[in-house]
């Protein structure tokens, strides 16, 4: 049986994994975040908070519950913020993981690591696994750090990029879909950029990669994404359709007058040939991720 755990069950992808995980027999699943408490009953589930900063805490819980497979969804995910307390950022994005990947070698588990596309430029996406990242944020420089610590620690190890990441999860901050549903629901007006272009990723279509990478034991960098590449503004009009939404309550701006703290690469989007031919990805595209995460929204009862 492998013994997995997660670290950051309690964001978007550590809930969708939990969630995925929990619900097998062939796995044991500890599910760990930086919050005292889980988000899901933890009658259901194990959980035991653990900080990754914290080194000591990452070595003992790791050498006693000595996983097969660690799955590190944890980060700070917020760009804007990440560019204003960069100290703070580089803890969680960099010394975290290196924390987790002495703790691996220790008991020879394998690291799945998630990150980013804001690892490139955005000058002239799609990228593939080949492409030479140039991250123009203090988020991108973060997880491209990180990205270089998993990959020469001579451990095995997956890492696996994604994209503007949607799908429902309790307490989290709102994707991009999630935030023109609230606003256009309430009657609200949105501004959305026309030139940043990418591929909104269901997070089904990640957590599906993040098993299928540790049950094959693929090493490397895939690429992981959705199988439409879009413009914000042609994906919020999207999302209005799919929730029967005013559409008309979305204005086409350019990606500078959102005045936004940290740059964001504008062109970027992935080739996700290799995950699908090594992994089996198959990818949702925009209408069907967003129906599925309208049915979410449905069966939780909020929106
Ligand atoms: N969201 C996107 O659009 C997107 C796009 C590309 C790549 N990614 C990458 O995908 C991964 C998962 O993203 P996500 O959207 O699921 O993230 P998320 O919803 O922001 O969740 C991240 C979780 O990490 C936990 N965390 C933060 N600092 C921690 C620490 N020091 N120790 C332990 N846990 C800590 C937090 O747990 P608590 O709540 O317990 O504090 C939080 O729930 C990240 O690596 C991110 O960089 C995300």
């Amino acid at each position: 049986m492998r013994r997995i755990l997660i670290c950051g069950s309690n964001g978007l992808l550590g809930q969708r994994l939990a969630l995925l995980l929990s619900s097998q027999t062939d796995y044991e699943v500890l599910n760990t975040s930086r919050n005292r408490s889980f988000v899901f009953d933890d009658r259901l589930f194990d959980y035991t908070q653990l900080d990754v900063t914290q080194k000591g805490d990452v070595k003992s819980l790791i050498s006693s519950f000595h996983p097969t497979v660690i799955i590190n969804a944890s980060g700070a995910t917020d760009v804007d913020w990440c560019e204003l307390h960069r100290e703070d950022a580089w803890k969680t994005n960099v010394v975290g993981v290196e924390n987790l990947i002495e703790a691996a070698r220790k008991v020879g588990a394998r690291l799945i690591h998630v990150s980013t596309d804001y690892v490139f430029d955005g000058n002239h996406g799609p990228y593939s696994e080949e492409d030479k990242p140039n991250p123009i944020s203090y988020y991108g420089k973060s997880k491209l750090a990180s990205e270089n610590a998993v990959r020469t620690a001579s451990i095995p190890c997956t890492i696996l990029r994604t994209i503007l990441l949607y799908g429902y999860g309790i307490g989290v901050k709102d994707s991009f879909p999630h935030w023109v549903v609230r606003t256009l629901s309430k009657g609200g007006t949105i501004r959305c950029a026309e030139d940043q272009i990418s591929n909104p990723t269901h997070v089904n279509d990640l957590a599906f990669a993040v098993i299928k990478a540790f049950e094959l034991n693929r090493d490397g960098i895939y690429h992981i994404c959705g199988l439409e590449r879009i413009s914000r503004y042609d994906f919020a009009h999207r999302t209005a359709e799919v929730f029967s939404l005013d559409a008309d309550l979305i204005t086409r701006i350019k990606s500078a007058d959102l005045r936004q703290t940290a740059h964001r690469p504008l062109v970027t989007g992935f080739v996700t040939l290799k995950a699908q031919t090594e992994l089996g990805l198959t990818p949702m595209d925009t209408r069907q991720g967003l129906t599925l995460f309208k049915r979410e929204l449905e069966s939780s009862g909020r929106n």
